[in-house]
């Protein structure tokens, strides 16, 4: 298949169970590859879950497990809440395989062949939340980890080094030319200064941990005293899940890489990645997409360790996983926070949902019951004029398409909703009921002008809402055809409505 389009998640720490965080990073990648395969894209959708380290180590203590049969198990709940959301992820990695361990020992030792790793003393600040060393800049004014509000302990060992500042100039050099790299732009720059700063610390990154200290992890090719750095291990995930260097999904997919994380790990994933892949002569990624952080009941960062993670499965449960998915997508502006209340998802799920997407299909296909027997009426191009939006819907596709291809879903989504909103003041002004008494000429014509309006709609929103497009395909055979990303083909539907059917988008209270 031509077209390969590769995306990936961040790999998820296995110290806890998934919450809502984790959960939107996965369905906003999810979305994207539906919209992709839309496009007939070969799209490759990989996600997983990182299972070195001492958070990891502490975490089955206190569990009191083993950390094999531990991180076994928090794996599983991830792959479980994974199958449950219906996400259609082609792989899941775990970084104890041993097809994920060969491949990072194979980079640290050419990495080491080639002179770029180096043995050194440091002395610094590690945040053990964040698995890495803070400078002081990045600490807040009470000298804690932002994000994990807890002082970093000073730490002094001997260990490896990568040269990072070997690749920061060419790094730079790259970004300066392709200002689309990383998107959205706020943390493009944010990594164009922290470049600058990191040369002029001429720091290098360290990459092992000693044995004595930490046994749960990657013994390093070259010295048994060692084993890898976490992010230096998991961060290769996204090509030993390739099967890297000779597979063949390798150099299908590589090429077409695109990554998303949260700004929590811009660092490792802006500066540190692209630097080991130019150090192991790899091509870069294609872009680093960042999202912001949903925030927690205290406006900080939602997770585990600030005990403010929300755990959304029984609400999805509830209101129904297309409801949820919609919700998440349409809520955050890529890029920035957001809060999760249960006052914003009502209000969002009634108005859009119900009162103007579910009540444009109700009210269409009951008149199309009662003032046509239910059968659907054929299309009737010579009378396309009498609604406004059969001129209006190729602008909406195109500003669609041009959103949905960077991440901007909650933009994209207001094209489509704008097409609703034009579509049920249509109703109003033409008045169908009064057609209807006179026997106009134009009743026909128009309600199936509102089916194609909604057959568009129903369409563009498949990424987000698969199920309800599904039920509403069953209701009414609707098929799309379309030259994507170009113009809507066709729209089709069955010739008649069933006696009875589901209401599409119930009222939450
Ligand atoms: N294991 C590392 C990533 C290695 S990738 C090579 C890690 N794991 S994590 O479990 O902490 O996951 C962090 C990611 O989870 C974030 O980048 C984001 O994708 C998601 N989120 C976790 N909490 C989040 C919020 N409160 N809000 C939004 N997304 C968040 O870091």
């Amino acid at each position: 298949m031509n077209n390969p389009y590769y995306l990936t998640t961040p790999i998820y720490y296995v110290n806890a169970k998934p919450h809502l965080g984790h959960i939107y990073t996965t369905m906003l990648c999810d979305v994207m590859v539906q919209y992709q395969k839309l496009l007939g894209k070969d799209a490759m959708f990989l996600t997983g879950v990182d299972e070195h380290g001492d958070k990891i180590v502490k975490a089955a203590a206190s569990a009191s497990l083993s950390v094999q049969d531990y991180v076994d198990l928090i794996s599983g709940e991830f792959q479980n809440v994974w199958k449950n959301l219906h996400i259609q992820n082609n792989d899941f990695i775990r970084t104890t395989e041993e097809r994920h361990k060969k491949v990072v020992q194979n980079i640290l030792q050419t990495l080491f062949d080639k002179g770029d790793i180096y043995l050194s003393q440091y002395e610094g600040y590690y945040c053990f939340g964040c698995e890495r060393y803070l400078t002081e800049k990045e600490m807040d004014s009470e000298g804690k980890c932002p994000d994990h509000q807890i002082e970093p302990e000073i730490i002094k060992e001997s260990n490896y080094f990568f040269k990072l500042q070997k690749y920061l100039p060419r790094w730079e050099t790259m970004l300066k030319n392709n200002s689309n790299l990383i998107q959205p732009d706020q943390y493009y720059k944010e990594i164009l200064g922290t470049i600058h700063e990191l040369m002029k610390t001429g720091e290098d990154l360290s990459i092992s941990r000693p044995v004595k200290r930490l046994q749960w992890g990657i013994p390093i090719p070259f010295d048994e005293q060692f084993v890898t750095y976490v992010w230096f291990d998991a961060l290769v995930n996204y090509i030993s899940a390739l099967d890297y260097p000779d597979g063949e999904k390798f150099h299908t997919y590589w090429p077409q890489a695109h990554h998303m994380i949260a700004k929590d790990i811009l660092k490792p994933h802006g500066i540190f990645w692209p630097a080991m892949l130019m150090a192991a002569d790899i091509e870069i990624f294609q872009n680093l997409y960042v999202h912001g952080y949903w925030l927690g009941l205290n406006d900080l960062k939602m997770s585990k360790s600030m005990q403010n993670a929300f755990n959304p499965l029984d609400l999805i449960h509830s209101i129904g996983l297309d409801s949820f998915r919609y919700f998440l997508m349409k809520e955050m502006t890529f890029g920035s926070d957001s809060k999760f209340t249960d006052e914003a998802l009502k209000n969002r799920l009634n108005q859009d949902l119900s009162n103007n997407l579910g009540n444009l299909i109700q009210r269409t296909l009951s008149m199309i019951k009662k003032y046509c027997n239910g059968n659907i009426p054929p299309k009737n191009p010579e009378m396309d004029y009498i609604i406004k939006p059969a001129n209006l819907l190729s602008d909406a596709s195109k500003n669609y398409h041009s959103c949905m291809q960077t991440f901007q879903f909650s933009k994209a989504l207001d094209n489509i909703l704008e097409i609703i909103d034009l579509l049920n003041k249509s109703i109003e002004e033409k008045k169908p009921w009064a057609l209807a008494k006179t026997n106009d000429p134009e009743l026909l014509p128009f309600l199936r002008l509102l089916m194609d309006g909604i057959g568009f709609c129903m369409h563009y929103m498949k990424p987000f809402l698969a199920e309800k497009f599904r039920l509403f395909t069953e209701i009414t055979g609707l098929t799309v055809r379309e030259n994507f990303p170009g113009k809507l083909q066709e729209i089709l539907y069955n010739e008649s409505l069933p006696e009875n059917w589901e209401i599409l988008f119930p009222r939450i209270d």
